[in-house]
């Protein structure tokens, strides 16, 4: 499975190192082109490079880790999703446009009518960066990681990548009652567990 990332911060680079550690080709983007973040993908060794959005969307599983307010147009310039699968992980937090504006829909709903035939997966959100880039496997067990999603395969693929890497995902519910549950200020947001094995 080839593995994309619109934007390049902390939480792409984070999810991006347990990937290739993991053996897996990632190819990581941003706003201003591919020349901005050679450092980035020369740190995170070979597997790892650096391409325009428009080509790291094309991979098999992309993560989008843009700020909440450039969700609108780092998705616009993509086209056909196809029935790949689109991992939202931002927080919309206290930025336009606000939860509240966004009537019944949650934020992972706002993305995924941004990305249509995307098949989405809200996920990495609860998690603080410093736990999203720790190895998942503690000493007193691995980091429950949260995931929502209205599409069974996608969530299931979702899954099997980070349990193998040693996350203890756990199947949060639909994008609306999962979304909810895992948005800002919510009971699993910023909730930091482990799961004793
Ligand atoms: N940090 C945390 O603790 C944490 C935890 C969980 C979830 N989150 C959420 O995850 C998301 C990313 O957070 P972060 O901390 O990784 O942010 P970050 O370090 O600021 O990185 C954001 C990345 O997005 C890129 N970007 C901005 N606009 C873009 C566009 N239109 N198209 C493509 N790339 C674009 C930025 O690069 P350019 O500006 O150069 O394009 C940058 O590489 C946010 O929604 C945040 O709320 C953060």
């Amino acid at each position: 499975m080839r593995f994309g990332t619109i934007g390049a911060g902390t939480i792409a680079q984070a999810v991006a190192h347990h990937l290739v550690t993991a053996g897996h080709e990632v190819t990581l983007s941003n706003s201003r082109g591919p020349d901005t973040i050679l450092d980035v993908v020369t740190r995170l060794g070979p597997l790892a490079r650096a391409a325009t959005a428009e080509e790291a969307a094309t991979a098999d599983m992309v993560f989008l880790t843009v700020p909440w307010p450039r969700v609108g147009d780092a998705l616009a310039g993509l086209s056909s999703w196809d029935g790949r699968v689109l991992v939202d992980t931002t927080n919309s937090g206290f930025a336009p446009p606000a939860v509240e504006d966004l009537g019944v829909e949650t934020s992972s709903e706002f993305v995924a009518a941004r990305a249509p035939g995307a098949r989405v997966v809200k996920a990495f959100n609860t998690l603080y960066a410093q736990y999203v880039a720790a190895d998942p496997r503690h000493a007193e067990g691995r980091q429950l990681l949260f995931y929502a999603g209205d599409d069974d395969r996608a969530k299931a693929d979702f899954h099997a990548v980070f349990d193998d890497i040693g996350f203890a995902p756990v199947d949060a519910g639909s994008l609306r009652d999962g979304g909810r549950l895992m948005q800002v200020g919510s009971v699993l947001s910023a909730l930091h567990a482990v799961k004793l094995d």
